[in-house]
Protein backbone atom coordinates (compact mmCIF):
# COMPACT_ATOMS: atom_id res chain seq x y z
CA UNK A 1 0.00 0.00 0.00
CA UNK A 2 1.61 3.52 -0.97
CA UNK A 3 2.34 5.30 2.41
CA UNK A 4 2.12 9.14 2.89
CA UNK A 5 5.45 10.92 2.29
CA UNK A 6 7.81 11.21 5.59
CA UNK A 7 6.96 14.24 7.55
CA UNK A 8 3.55 14.76 6.64
CA UNK A 9 -0.23 14.14 8.32
CA UNK A 10 -3.16 13.14 8.01
CA UNK A 11 -5.75 15.08 9.73
CA UNK A 12 -8.42 12.30 10.40
CA UNK A 13 -11.68 12.17 13.00
CA UNK A 14 -11.64 12.52 15.87
CA UNK A 15 -8.84 14.87 15.79
CA UNK A 16 -10.00 16.85 12.85
CA UNK A 17 -12.98 17.95 14.92
CA UNK A 18 -10.50 19.45 17.26
CA UNK A 19 -8.83 21.14 14.04
CA UNK A 20 -12.22 22.73 12.67
CA UNK A 21 -12.72 24.03 16.03
CA UNK A 22 -9.04 25.79 16.89
CA UNK A 23 -10.02 27.17 13.00
CA UNK A 24 -13.23 28.28 13.85
CA UNK A 25 -11.97 30.11 17.50
CA UNK A 26 -9.35 32.16 15.47
CA UNK A 27 -12.14 33.18 12.49
CA UNK A 28 -14.02 34.59 15.42
CA UNK A 29 -11.27 36.15 17.59
CA UNK A 30 -9.11 38.01 14.62
CA UNK A 31 -12.06 39.46 12.92
CA UNK A 32 -13.86 40.67 16.53
CA UNK A 33 -10.25 42.23 16.24
CA UNK A 34 -10.91 43.96 12.99
CA UNK A 35 -8.92 41.35 10.76
CA UNK A 36 -10.04 39.96 7.44
CA UNK A 37 -9.04 36.60 6.13
CA UNK A 38 -6.30 36.43 3.19
CA UNK A 39 -5.39 33.31 1.45
CA UNK A 40 -2.07 33.22 -0.67
CA UNK A 41 -0.37 30.57 -3.17
CA UNK A 42 0.76 27.36 -1.55
CA UNK A 43 3.74 27.73 -3.99
CA UNK A 44 5.22 31.18 -5.27
CA UNK A 45 8.59 32.40 -7.11
CA UNK A 46 12.30 31.20 -5.09
CA UNK A 47 13.10 34.54 -5.35
CA UNK A 48 10.31 35.77 -2.73
CA UNK A 49 11.56 33.68 0.19
CA UNK A 50 15.20 33.98 -1.00
CA UNK A 51 14.43 37.88 -0.68
CA UNK A 52 12.18 38.42 2.03
CA UNK A 53 13.43 35.03 4.72
CA UNK A 54 16.78 35.51 3.50
CA UNK A 55 19.39 33.84 1.66
CA UNK A 56 21.76 32.84 4.77
CA UNK A 57 18.78 31.39 6.71
CA UNK A 58 18.25 27.40 7.64
CA UNK A 59 15.15 27.74 5.95
CA UNK A 60 16.36 29.28 2.75
CA UNK A 61 19.53 27.26 2.76
CA UNK A 62 18.18 24.02 3.49
CA UNK A 63 14.56 24.08 4.37
CA UNK A 64 12.90 24.89 1.19
CA UNK A 65 10.90 22.61 -1.41
CA UNK A 66 11.68 24.11 -4.69
CA UNK A 67 11.13 23.03 -8.20
CA UNK A 68 11.53 23.46 -11.64
CA UNK A 69 7.93 23.59 -13.24
CA UNK A 70 7.41 22.28 -16.94
CA UNK A 71 8.41 25.82 -18.49
CA UNK A 72 11.74 25.50 -16.28
CA UNK A 73 10.76 28.42 -13.44
CA UNK A 74 11.92 27.72 -10.05
CA UNK A 75 9.05 27.95 -7.65
CA UNK A 76 8.85 27.09 -3.95
CA UNK A 77 6.31 25.57 -1.66
CA UNK A 78 5.57 28.44 0.67
CA UNK A 79 7.63 27.71 3.72
CA UNK A 80 6.35 30.36 5.91
CA UNK A 81 3.18 33.04 5.48
CA UNK A 82 4.40 36.51 5.85
CA UNK A 83 6.06 37.11 2.44
CA UNK A 84 3.27 35.76 0.35
CA UNK A 85 1.06 37.93 2.49
CA UNK A 86 3.17 41.16 1.75
CA UNK A 87 3.90 40.25 -2.11
CA UNK A 88 -0.14 40.18 -2.57
CA UNK A 89 -0.47 43.07 -0.40
CA UNK A 90 1.41 44.90 -2.78
CA UNK A 91 1.18 43.15 -5.78
CA UNK A 92 -3.07 44.05 -5.00
CA UNK A 93 -2.46 47.01 -4.91
CA UNK A 94 -3.79 46.64 -0.60
CA UNK A 95 -1.62 49.76 0.08
CA UNK A 96 -4.39 51.91 -1.15
CA UNK A 97 -7.02 50.75 1.22
CA UNK A 98 -6.77 52.28 4.65
CA UNK A 99 -4.18 51.39 6.97
CA UNK A 100 -3.58 49.69 8.98
CA UNK A 101 -4.86 46.12 8.01
CA UNK A 102 -4.91 43.67 9.53
CA UNK A 103 -4.50 40.16 7.47
CA UNK A 104 -5.08 36.88 9.13
CA UNK A 105 -4.08 33.09 7.36
CA UNK A 106 -4.87 30.02 8.12
CA UNK A 107 -3.16 26.99 5.71
CA UNK A 108 -0.43 24.91 5.15
CA UNK A 109 3.57 25.21 4.89
CA UNK A 110 6.55 23.11 3.98
CA UNK A 111 9.99 22.97 5.45
CA UNK A 112 12.44 19.84 4.77
CA UNK A 113 13.09 19.51 8.31
CA UNK A 114 14.19 16.64 10.22
CA UNK A 115 11.48 14.85 11.86
CA UNK A 116 11.08 14.63 15.21
CA UNK A 117 8.05 15.65 17.75
CA UNK A 118 6.09 18.38 16.70
CA UNK A 119 8.57 19.17 13.57
CA UNK A 120 6.70 18.04 10.29
CA UNK A 121 7.48 18.74 6.62
CA UNK A 122 3.85 20.07 6.36
CA UNK A 123 2.63 21.64 8.88
CA UNK A 124 -0.14 24.26 9.01
CA UNK A 125 0.16 27.54 10.09
CA UNK A 126 -2.53 30.23 11.85
CA UNK A 127 -0.89 33.74 11.27
CA UNK A 128 -1.82 37.60 11.75
CA UNK A 129 -0.22 40.79 10.33
CA UNK A 130 -1.12 44.21 10.97
CA UNK A 131 0.38 46.04 7.49
CA UNK A 132 0.91 49.75 8.13
CA UNK A 133 1.26 50.93 11.51
CA UNK A 134 4.76 51.82 12.81
CA UNK A 135 3.64 51.90 16.54
CA UNK A 136 4.31 49.96 19.48
CA UNK A 137 0.56 49.70 19.81
CA UNK A 138 0.18 47.69 16.64
CA UNK A 139 2.97 44.80 18.22
CA UNK A 140 1.32 44.92 21.55
CA UNK A 141 -1.97 44.46 19.97
CA UNK A 142 -0.63 41.56 18.47
CA UNK A 143 -0.09 39.86 21.16
CA UNK A 144 -3.07 40.65 22.70
CA UNK A 145 -5.08 39.01 19.28
CA UNK A 146 -2.68 36.18 20.32
CA UNK A 147 -3.13 35.97 23.97
CA UNK A 148 -7.22 36.49 23.60
CA UNK A 149 -7.10 33.36 21.49
CA UNK A 150 -5.35 31.31 23.54
CA UNK A 151 -7.83 31.92 26.40
CA UNK A 152 -10.43 31.16 24.57
CA UNK A 153 -8.64 27.84 23.82
CA UNK A 154 -8.55 27.53 27.73
CA UNK A 155 -4.90 28.67 28.00
CA UNK A 156 -3.82 29.91 31.60
CA UNK A 157 -0.11 28.66 30.95
CA UNK A 158 1.68 30.95 28.81
CA UNK A 159 4.10 32.81 28.36
CA UNK A 160 5.49 35.29 25.60
CA UNK A 161 9.36 35.64 25.19
CA UNK A 162 10.36 39.02 24.12
CA UNK A 163 13.61 40.14 22.60
CA UNK A 164 14.90 43.59 21.08
CA UNK A 165 17.32 43.01 17.23
CA UNK A 166 17.09 46.68 16.71
CA UNK A 167 17.47 48.42 13.57
CA UNK A 168 19.41 47.37 10.42
CA UNK A 169 21.48 50.29 10.60
CA UNK A 170 22.54 48.62 13.71
CA UNK A 171 23.69 45.43 12.47
CA UNK A 172 26.97 46.38 11.30
CA UNK A 173 28.09 47.18 14.67
CA UNK A 174 26.46 43.73 16.13
CA UNK A 175 29.23 42.26 13.20
CA UNK A 176 32.20 44.11 14.85
CA UNK A 177 30.95 43.42 17.73
CA UNK A 178 30.46 39.89 17.42
CA UNK A 179 33.64 39.50 15.32
CA UNK A 180 35.46 40.97 17.87
CA UNK A 181 33.95 38.94 21.03
CA UNK A 182 35.06 35.46 19.34
CA UNK A 183 38.06 36.44 17.87
CA UNK A 184 39.96 33.59 19.80
CA UNK A 185 37.47 30.97 19.22
CA UNK A 186 36.68 31.46 15.14
CA UNK A 187 37.94 28.39 13.85
CA UNK A 188 36.14 26.54 16.62
CA UNK A 189 32.84 27.66 14.74
CA UNK A 190 31.13 25.43 12.10
CA UNK A 191 32.07 26.36 8.66
CA UNK A 192 28.45 28.17 8.33
CA UNK A 193 28.81 30.09 11.29
CA UNK A 194 32.73 30.88 10.07
CA UNK A 195 31.23 32.48 6.94
CA UNK A 196 27.71 33.84 8.74
CA UNK A 197 30.24 35.83 10.74
CA UNK A 198 31.17 38.02 7.56
CA UNK A 199 27.61 37.48 5.95
CA UNK A 200 25.10 37.69 8.88
CA UNK A 201 26.52 37.64 11.94
CA UNK A 202 22.50 37.48 13.80
CA UNK A 203 22.50 34.06 12.22
CA UNK A 204 25.25 32.78 14.74
CA UNK A 205 23.09 32.70 16.97
CA UNK A 206 20.61 30.78 15.77
CA UNK A 207 23.26 28.27 14.92
CA UNK A 208 21.62 24.33 16.32
CA UNK A 209 25.31 22.86 16.22
CA UNK A 210 26.21 22.25 20.40
CA UNK A 211 29.51 23.94 19.67
CA UNK A 212 28.51 27.02 18.46
CA UNK A 213 25.57 27.21 21.19
CA UNK A 214 28.15 26.77 23.63
CA UNK A 215 30.75 28.99 22.41
CA UNK A 216 27.87 31.73 22.08
CA UNK A 217 26.20 31.17 24.89
CA UNK A 218 27.52 34.23 26.58
CA UNK A 219 28.17 36.61 23.83
CA UNK A 220 26.23 40.18 24.06
CA UNK A 221 22.93 39.92 22.42
CA UNK A 222 21.69 42.40 20.03
CA UNK A 223 20.57 44.99 22.31
CA UNK A 224 23.98 46.10 22.99
CA UNK A 225 24.12 47.52 20.12
CA UNK A 226 20.40 48.64 19.36
CA UNK A 227 19.14 52.02 18.74
CA UNK A 228 17.97 54.38 21.19
CA UNK A 229 14.88 54.43 18.89
CA UNK A 230 13.97 51.01 18.98
CA UNK A 231 15.13 50.18 22.57
CA UNK A 232 12.05 52.49 23.38
CA UNK A 233 10.12 51.04 21.39
CA UNK A 234 10.80 47.73 22.35
CA UNK A 235 10.52 49.09 25.87
CA UNK A 236 6.94 50.40 25.19
CA UNK A 237 5.91 47.72 23.87
CA UNK A 238 6.58 45.18 26.88
CA UNK A 239 5.47 47.88 29.42
CA UNK A 240 1.87 48.02 27.69
CA UNK A 241 1.99 44.11 28.08
CA UNK A 242 3.29 44.43 31.80
CA UNK A 243 -0.15 46.44 32.10
CA UNK A 244 -2.15 44.54 30.51
CA UNK A 245 -1.50 41.21 32.87
CA UNK A 246 0.01 39.24 29.56
CA UNK A 247 3.26 37.33 31.27
CA UNK A 248 6.14 38.12 29.44
CA UNK A 249 9.77 37.74 29.88
CA UNK A 250 12.86 39.23 28.53
CA UNK A 251 15.08 36.26 25.83
CA UNK A 252 18.26 37.74 24.82
CA UNK A 253 18.55 34.72 22.91
CA UNK A 254 15.57 34.99 20.99
CA UNK A 255 16.92 36.10 17.01
CA UNK A 256 14.40 34.44 14.89
CA UNK A 257 15.63 32.04 12.37
CA UNK A 258 14.02 34.59 9.83
CA UNK A 259 15.87 37.75 8.44
CA UNK A 260 12.91 40.35 7.49
CA UNK A 261 12.13 41.18 11.73
CA UNK A 262 13.61 44.49 12.95
CA UNK A 263 12.83 45.43 16.81
CA UNK A 264 10.43 43.57 18.39
CA UNK A 265 10.80 39.80 17.97
CA UNK A 266 8.70 37.13 20.07
CA UNK A 267 7.95 33.77 20.92
CA UNK A 268 5.11 31.53 22.95
CA UNK A 269 6.81 28.60 24.53
CA UNK A 270 4.27 25.61 26.40
CA UNK A 271 5.42 24.55 29.29
CA UNK A 272 4.22 21.10 28.27
CA UNK A 273 6.38 21.49 24.77
CA UNK A 274 9.25 23.28 26.08
CA UNK A 275 11.93 26.15 24.96
CA UNK A 276 13.00 23.87 21.83
CA UNK A 277 9.33 23.60 20.35
CA UNK A 278 8.16 27.25 20.05
CA UNK A 279 4.14 27.53 19.82
CA UNK A 280 4.03 30.65 17.92
CA UNK A 281 6.79 32.97 16.66
CA UNK A 282 6.70 36.52 15.37
CA UNK A 283 7.89 40.37 15.12
CA UNK A 284 8.42 43.22 13.15
CA UNK A 285 9.18 43.75 9.71
CA UNK A 286 9.19 47.61 8.93
CA UNK A 287 11.55 46.93 5.67
CA UNK A 288 10.28 43.61 4.28
CA UNK A 289 7.55 45.62 1.75
CA UNK A 290 10.05 47.88 0.88
CA UNK A 291 12.48 45.10 -0.12
CA UNK A 292 9.90 43.31 -1.71
CA UNK A 293 9.67 46.93 -4.31
CA UNK A 294 7.41 48.31 -2.60
CA UNK A 295 6.28 51.32 -0.56
CA UNK A 296 7.80 51.74 3.11
CA UNK A 297 4.92 50.74 4.81
CA UNK A 298 5.92 48.65 8.59
CA UNK A 299 4.63 45.45 9.65
CA UNK A 300 4.29 43.32 12.50
CA UNK A 301 2.99 39.75 12.83
CA UNK A 302 3.02 36.44 14.00
CA UNK A 303 2.03 32.58 13.53
CA UNK A 304 1.06 29.72 15.46
CA UNK A 305 2.12 26.32 14.88
CA UNK A 306 -1.48 24.69 14.27
CA UNK A 307 0.05 21.18 14.80
CA UNK A 308 1.89 21.82 18.27
CA UNK A 309 -1.43 24.30 19.23
CA UNK A 310 -3.78 20.68 18.82
CA UNK A 311 -1.08 18.72 20.31
CA UNK A 312 -0.87 20.81 23.59
CA UNK A 313 -4.91 22.15 23.62
CA UNK A 314 -6.25 21.80 27.19
CA UNK A 315 -8.34 18.90 28.15
CA UNK A 316 -11.02 20.50 28.92
CA UNK A 317 -11.22 23.15 25.67
CA UNK A 318 -10.57 18.86 23.51
CA UNK A 319 -13.50 17.01 25.95
CA UNK A 320 -16.12 20.14 25.16
CA UNK A 321 -15.10 20.12 21.20
CA UNK A 322 -15.42 16.32 20.57
CA UNK A 323 -18.26 15.54 22.81
CA UNK A 324 -20.92 14.06 20.83
CA UNK A 325 -23.55 17.21 19.90
CA UNK A 326 -26.11 15.85 17.39
CA UNK A 327 -29.40 13.67 17.39
CA UNK A 328 -29.18 10.46 16.46
CA UNK A 329 -32.57 9.55 14.52
CA UNK A 330 -33.68 5.93 14.15
CA UNK A 331 -36.40 4.92 12.06
CA UNK A 332 -37.76 1.84 12.53
CA UNK A 333 -38.81 0.25 9.35
CA UNK A 334 -41.50 0.78 6.56
CA UNK A 335 -42.25 4.01 5.72
CA UNK A 336 -40.02 5.73 8.83
CA UNK A 337 -36.68 5.61 6.39
CA UNK A 338 -38.31 8.84 4.37
CA UNK A 339 -39.99 10.26 6.83
CA UNK A 340 -36.40 10.37 9.07
CA UNK A 341 -34.57 11.92 5.70
CA UNK A 342 -37.11 15.01 6.07
CA UNK A 343 -37.09 15.08 9.28
CA UNK A 344 -33.01 15.13 9.50
CA UNK A 345 -33.43 18.28 6.80
CA UNK A 346 -36.28 19.76 8.56
CA UNK A 347 -33.92 19.60 12.09
CA UNK A 348 -30.80 20.87 10.19
CA UNK A 349 -32.89 23.65 9.19
CA UNK A 350 -33.92 24.22 12.62
CA UNK A 351 -29.99 24.74 13.81
CA UNK A 352 -30.22 21.10 15.17
CA UNK A 353 -26.70 19.30 14.16
CA UNK A 354 -28.41 15.21 13.12
CA UNK A 355 -26.76 11.57 12.40
CA UNK A 356 -29.73 9.44 10.53
CA UNK A 357 -28.95 6.15 10.83
CA UNK A 358 -29.36 4.91 7.46
CA UNK A 359 -28.00 1.39 7.70
CA UNK A 360 -31.38 -0.36 8.78
CA UNK A 361 -29.69 -1.33 12.30
CA UNK A 362 -32.41 -3.06 14.67
CA UNK A 363 -33.39 -0.40 17.88
CA UNK A 364 -31.24 -2.96 19.93
CA UNK A 365 -28.30 -2.31 17.85
CA UNK A 366 -28.78 1.41 17.20
CA UNK A 367 -28.82 1.57 20.37
CA UNK A 368 -25.64 0.08 21.32
CA UNK A 369 -24.33 1.81 18.98
CA UNK A 370 -25.73 5.00 20.31
CA UNK A 371 -23.65 4.32 23.51
CA UNK A 372 -20.61 3.93 21.76
CA UNK A 373 -20.37 6.38 20.05
CA UNK A 374 -21.73 8.62 23.03
CA UNK A 375 -24.97 10.34 21.74
CA UNK A 376 -26.46 11.98 24.47
CA UNK A 377 -29.89 11.96 23.02
CA UNK A 378 -31.92 9.96 20.28
CA UNK A 379 -35.41 10.20 18.32
CA UNK A 380 -36.99 6.92 17.54
CA UNK A 381 -40.19 6.74 15.64
CA UNK A 382 -42.03 3.33 14.34
CA UNK A 383 -44.73 3.39 11.97
CA UNK A 384 -47.26 3.65 15.02
CA UNK A 385 -45.85 6.78 16.17
CA UNK A 386 -45.67 8.50 13.06
CA UNK A 387 -49.07 7.45 12.34
CA UNK A 388 -50.06 9.15 16.31
CA UNK A 389 -47.60 12.13 14.91
CA UNK A 390 -45.24 11.74 17.37
CA UNK A 391 -41.35 10.38 18.21
CA UNK A 392 -40.21 9.21 20.93
CA UNK A 393 -37.08 11.53 22.45
CA UNK A 394 -34.76 9.18 24.55
CA UNK A 395 -32.23 10.91 26.73
CA UNK A 396 -29.44 8.26 27.22
CA UNK A 397 -27.71 9.48 30.09
CA UNK A 398 -30.95 10.23 31.94
CA UNK A 399 -32.08 7.34 31.19
CA UNK A 400 -35.71 8.89 30.89
CA UNK A 401 -38.07 8.93 27.74
CA UNK A 402 -40.74 11.34 26.46
CA UNK A 403 -42.91 11.11 23.18
CA UNK A 404 -42.97 14.51 21.38
CA UNK A 405 -44.10 15.78 18.36
CA UNK A 406 -41.43 16.20 15.14
CA UNK A 407 -42.38 19.89 15.21
CA UNK A 408 -41.22 20.11 19.40
CA UNK A 409 -37.93 18.27 18.68
CA UNK A 410 -36.10 21.76 17.27
CA UNK A 411 -37.54 23.53 19.99
CA UNK A 412 -36.48 21.10 23.22
CA UNK A 413 -32.97 20.90 21.82
CA UNK A 414 -32.86 24.86 20.86
CA UNK A 415 -34.30 25.89 24.55
CA UNK A 416 -31.63 23.53 26.02
CA UNK A 417 -28.77 24.40 23.80
CA UNK A 418 -28.80 27.61 25.26
CA UNK A 419 -26.33 28.60 28.25
P1 LIG B 1 8.37 30.69 12.42
O1 LIG B 1 8.85 30.88 13.83
O2 LIG B 1 9.35 30.19 11.43
O3 LIG B 1 7.79 32.11 11.98
O4 LIG B 1 7.12 29.76 12.42
C1 LIG B 1 6.00 30.04 13.24
C2 LIG B 1 5.54 28.78 13.95
O5 LIG B 1 5.29 27.74 13.01
C3 LIG B 1 6.58 28.18 14.88
O6 LIG B 1 6.58 28.84 16.13
C4 LIG B 1 6.09 26.76 15.00
O7 LIG B 1 5.07 26.65 15.96
C5 LIG B 1 5.50 26.49 13.62
N1 LIG B 1 6.44 25.67 12.84
C6 LIG B 1 7.55 26.07 12.19
N2 LIG B 1 8.16 25.03 11.60
C7 LIG B 1 7.43 23.93 11.89
C8 LIG B 1 7.55 22.53 11.57
N3 LIG B 1 8.52 22.07 10.82
N4 LIG B 1 6.59 21.69 12.04
C9 LIG B 1 5.57 22.17 12.80
N5 LIG B 1 5.42 23.45 13.13
C10 LIG B 1 6.34 24.33 12.69
C11 LIG B 1 7.20 32.35 10.76
O8 LIG B 1 6.92 31.49 9.97
C12 LIG B 1 6.86 33.80 10.55
N6 LIG B 1 6.24 33.94 9.23
C13 LIG B 1 5.92 34.30 11.65
C14 LIG B 1 5.55 35.73 11.47
C15 LIG B 1 4.39 36.23 10.99
N7 LIG B 1 6.33 36.77 11.75
C16 LIG B 1 5.68 37.88 11.46
N8 LIG B 1 4.51 37.55 10.98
Amino acid sequence: MIQKPRGTRDIVPPESKLWVAVEATAHRVFQAFGAEEIRTPVFEHTELFVRSVGETTDIVHKEMYTFADRKGRSLTLRPEGTAGVARAFLENSLDQRPLPQRLYYIGPMFRYERMQRGRYREFRQIGLEIIGAASPLADAECIVVLFEFFTALGFDNLTVHVNNLGDPEDRPRYGELLRSHLQGVRDQLCADCQRRLEENPLRVLDCKVPTCKAITATTPGMEAVASPASRAHVEEVTSLLTSLGIPWQHNPRLVRGLDYYVRTVFEVVSPELGESTVICGGGRYDRLLADLGGPEIPGVGFAIGEDRLVEVLPPAFAAKVTAEGRLYLIPLGGETAFFGLQLARDLVRQGVPVELEVSGRSLKAALKRADKLGFARVAIFGEDELARGVVLLKDLRAGSQTEVSPVQLAEIWNAEAQP
